[in-house]
Order: C-alpha cells, then sequence, then structure tokens
C-alpha cells in the first residue's frame, strides 16, 4: 500500500490545496493531510479550526485522512507508516524552498521520497497569505477557497480579528 503525507500550514485551504488532495488522492492508495503544530507562527485559525476545515472538504475521499504533527516531518510520515512527502509547484520561486526541504527530509531519512505535483494554472497565483489579505482588505476571493471556508472567513474577519 502506498501512503503519502501532504505536509502544510493550511491556514486556510485554499482551492489550490484542494485540487491537490484530489489529484493525490488518485495517486497513492492512501493519503495523510497533515498540519504543522507550529508555536512560532501566528495563524488566523487554530491547528483545530483547519482540521475541521479540511475534514468537511475532503469528506467525500474515503482514502484521505486529515491529521496534524509537530516535530519533523519527516518523522510524522515514518510514524505513519507513509513513503512519500506530497508537496505542490505553483512558481518557479516555489522551487528553491521545496527543494531544500526535499534534500533535507532526503538526508534525515532517505527511504522517504519527496514527490511535486505542479498546480493547477487555475491555482498558480494563490496562496492562503494572498486570500487572507484580499479577503481581509474587501476583495472577492470566491472560487479561491471552498465555500465552507469562505463562510468561515466571513465570520473571523467580521468578528474583528
Ligand atoms: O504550507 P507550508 O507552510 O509551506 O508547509 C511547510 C511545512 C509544514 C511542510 C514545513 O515547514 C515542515 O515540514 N515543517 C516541519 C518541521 C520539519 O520537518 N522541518 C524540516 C523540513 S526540511
Amino acid at each position: 500500500m502506498l501512503m503519502a503525507v501532504y505536509p502544510g500550514s493550511f491556514d486556510p485551504i485554499t482551492n489550490g490545496h484542494l485540487d491537490l488532495i484530489v489529484r493525490g488522492a488518485m495517486l497513492f492508495d492512501r493519503l495523510v493531510v497533515a498540519i504543522l503544530r507550529n508555536e512560532s507562527k501566528a495563524p488566523l485559525f487554530t491547528v483545530e479550526e483547519r482540521m475541521a476545515m479540511l475534514r468537511e472538504v475532503v469528506r467525500e475521499c474515503p482514502n484521505v485522512e486529515v491529521d496534524s504533527f509537530h516535530g519533523l516531518l519527516v518523522d510524522f510520515a515514518a510514524r505513519k507508516g507513509a513513503t512519500v512527502i506530497l508537496r505542490g509547484i505553483r512558481a518557479i520561486s516555489d522551487y528553491e524552498y521545496e527543494l531544500q526541504m526535499a534534500l533535507m527530509n532526503r538526508r534525515l531519512r532517505p527511504e522517504i521520497e519527496t514527490v511535486f505535483l505542479m498546480a493547477g494554472e487555475a491555482y498558480s497565483f494563490i496562496s492562503s497569505r494572498l486570500v487572507k489579505e484580499v479577503f481581509a482588505l474587501g476583495g472577492n476571493i470566491s472560487g479561491l477557497v471552498p465555500p465552507s471556508v469562505e463562510a468561515q472567513l466571513k465570520k473571523r474577519v467580521l468578528r474583528g480579528q
């Protein structure tokens, strides 16, 4: 059984992430979407909120599981029994950061391979950071995030955070 981990911050999940999850779920027998618990970042949504949003959007994908982790990604992948780390690349600007992480992860655990998928062209400009910025400034983000995530953003921003 081929199991992959798709790690990230997912603050919040975008349609670009979702596209990668759906395509990853077709390539691997099991896909674990894993949210990093990172105390040094100040996220908009808590890990629990992000997990709930992810679970909602993948509820019709039977081989996709949502989890969270802290510490090294490769150790989490090994604990899960995954042999692949899945990452998306949008533009050449993503490449350097992804290359560094992939090589470091390979050094830490050579038995775990990083597999990259090119982001769908419709999503190649979307990032969680830009979605939050545009939304907070009153811009239209429909089509960039799942409707349930847009609703959560509305609640959060209207609450004044
Ligand atoms: O969505 P992001 O923020 O680009 O995801 C980055 C992530 C979570 C994949 C990366 O920060 C990570 O794997 N962190 C876990 C700690 C770790 O293993 N660090 C060494 C990676 S080379």
